[in-house]
């Protein structure tokens, strides 16, 4: 069973944009990112595969500045944004880890097994 468990607002998202959230899951500390592009939302946990660093330098920034890559700010790893793949930097070939989100009406959700 999967529980929904809320964001942000959709419209909080700019297209394209980040929001970066820390959510109390059960228990459990999920500290993710949700990338809105083309109206489609990603969501990613805010962890680096390069150090486990948080991706951000500015809150809820998680992108570069043509708004098409997600980018780290500690030693400025490019990920692709619909799969978290990174095509430049220090891991190359490694990804972030993907949250599974649910886009309902005008909510986004992170969906957390039960
Ligand atoms: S911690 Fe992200 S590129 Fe090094």
């Amino acid at each position: 069973m999967e529980n929904l468990v809320f964001i942000c607002e959709l419209e909080r998202l700019s297209d394209p944009g980040s929001y970066g959230f820390s959510l109390d899951c059960a228990g459990k500390q999920v500290d993710g990112f949700v990338v809105r592009r083309d109206g489609e939302c990603f969501a990613y946990r805010n962890s680096c595969p390069h150090t486990g660093s948080p991706l951000d330098w500015v809150d809820h920034q998680f992108l570069d500045i043509e708004g098409a890559l997600i980018q780290c700010a500690v030693h400025d790893a490019r990920f692709l944004i619909d799969t978290g793949e990174c095509v430049f930097g220090p891991c190359p070939g490694e990804s972030l880890e993907s949250l599974p989100i649910r886009v309902e009406g005008d909510k986004v959700y992170l969906l957390v097994s039960a």
